[in-house]
């Protein structure tokens, strides 16, 4: 059973806003993108950086990495330009009663 975490109510994140949780050593980011709730962890997969504090652009769903600009697709995780290209880490995301939660394990 995965742990779930609490992120905030769900009109603290309207569509185009972002927020970013800590669990255990972990940082996470919450987006709402036009209505859609997506998380992913919050250092790139090319040089750790803080990607969650990027632009975020809710027409393309996408996050751009504040270091070196690679754009990340919030739903996979995935880099879709360089320089990085490995994936990162997304997490479901859930609202009960309410309350926006992030699914982790
Ligand atoms: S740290 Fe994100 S592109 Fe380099």
């Amino acid at each position: 059973m995965p742990d779930l975490v609490d992120v905030c109510p769900l009109e603290q994140l309207p569509p185009g806003a972002r927020k970013i949780v800590t669990w255990e050593d972990l940082e996470i980011g919450v987006f709402n993108c036009d209505g859609q709730l997506l998380a992913i962890e919050d250092r790139c997969s090319h040089d750790d950086g803080p990607l969650a504090e990027g632009t975020f652009d809710q027409a393309t769903c996408t996050i751009e990495c504040p270091r070196h600009g690679s754009l990340f697709d919030l739903h996979t995780g995935k880099p879709k330009t360089l320089p990085a290209y490995v994936p990162v880490d997304t997490f479901p995301v859930r609202v009960a009663d309410g309350m926006i939660k992030l699914e982790v394990d």
